[in-house]
């Protein structure tokens, strides 16, 4: 347990991590902060009082501002607007990244010593618009997308499989966008290759369906976007910084060299421990696993190119 982690954006996905932060006594107190008047402390008000009932002992506040949220060892980004059906996250570019900028400057002041995990859209540009506003090395700026976008791709094998999604490893790398990375040669189902267990049409089907999966969410919703697993994938991360659990999940990171690449934000499989990315780990590809991690990393780069900071 931690002292403080503070949550940025009481929104859908921000409200439910603090929730789930709380019930995991991940720290003493849970921050939660927005803009909105009334909806952080109506929220946090709300999400205390389940405490006597779910039996956790974090306390939740909400607030406007950052004052409470001082000195906190943890910040998770969720600020910003949501897709709506027919948008893709980078429609969301520069509205995010004006917003993202200011919390990170704001956390600059007020955390100077916070590990931020950031899982406001676009992903990996909002990674960037985030480090660049706080100044943090890339140990304490760190992107939830793949975490989510390979349990959507476990979530999906499981269901056809039919099998425990407790057995089924994978990851995908690569931007938080339609040119993820799933990757077949790391899926497994408690150590058989995924090949083995399924037929390609069928597993092609699949890794489409996982590309897709915040659009089909957003399809359905019609009004906003994903939330219960966008928010268990950052709380998934931020329980193993706190533990230091040194579990290795595959976020974004930002690249200085790795994959041959450096100066942007990419999925890539990283350690997270309590100093936050502690090592970025290189997997062999295939030559067309390599290929798609390229385009995915120049579909980051174009939209950085547009962002004024
Ligand atoms: C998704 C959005 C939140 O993937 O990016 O659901």
């Amino acid at each position: 347990m931690v002292n403080k982690i503070t949550v940025v954006g009481a929104g859908n996905v921000g409200a439910t991590a603090a929730q789930r932060i709380a019930e995991k006594e991940l720290a003493r107190t849970v921050v939660m902060v927005d803009v909105a008047e009334g909806i952080p402390q109506g929220k946090g008000l709300d999400q205390w009082q389940s405490a006597p009932i779910e039996g956790f002992d974090s306390r939740v506040i909400g607030t406007n501002g950052y004052d409470e949220t001082e000195g906190s060892d943890l910040v998770v980004i969720t600020a910003g607007i949501a897709r709506k059906p027919g948008m893709s996250r980078d429609d969301l570019l520069n509205t995010n990244a004006g917003i993202v900028k200011s919390v990170g400057e704001n956390i600059k002041k007020s955390s100077p010593n916070a590990i931020v995990i950031v899982v406001s859209n676009p992903l990996d540009v909002m990674c960037w618009v985030a480090k660049e506003a706080t100044g943090f090395p890339r140990e304490r700026v760190i992107g939830m997308a793949g975490v989510l976008d390979t349990a959507r791709y476990r979530a999906f094998l499981a269901t056809a499989l039919d099998v425990s999604v407790r057995d089924i490893q994978a990851m995908v790398l690569g931007g938080h966008g339609d040119t993820m990375v799933p990757l077949i040669s790391y899926t497994t189902v408690s150590g058989i290759p995924i090949t083995q267990l399924m037929d390609r049409p069928t597993l092609d089907a699949i890794v489409d369906r996982t590309r897709n999966g915040g659009a089909e969410i957003v399809k359905h919703l019609k009004t906003g976007s994903a939330y219960y697993a966008p928010s268990s994938g950052a709380v998934q991360m931020v329980e193993a910084i706190v533990n230091d659990q040194k579990r290795i999940l595959p976020c974004s990171a930002w690249l200085e060299g790795e994959y041959g690449m450096k100066g942007l934000f990419l999925g890539v499989p990283v350690k997270l421990g309590r100093k936050g990315l502690e090592r970025v780990i290189e997997v062999t590809l295939t030559a067309d696993e390599r290929t798609a991690l390229e385009k995915s990393a120049q579909a980051v780069r174009e939209p950085m190119s547009v962002v004024k900071l």
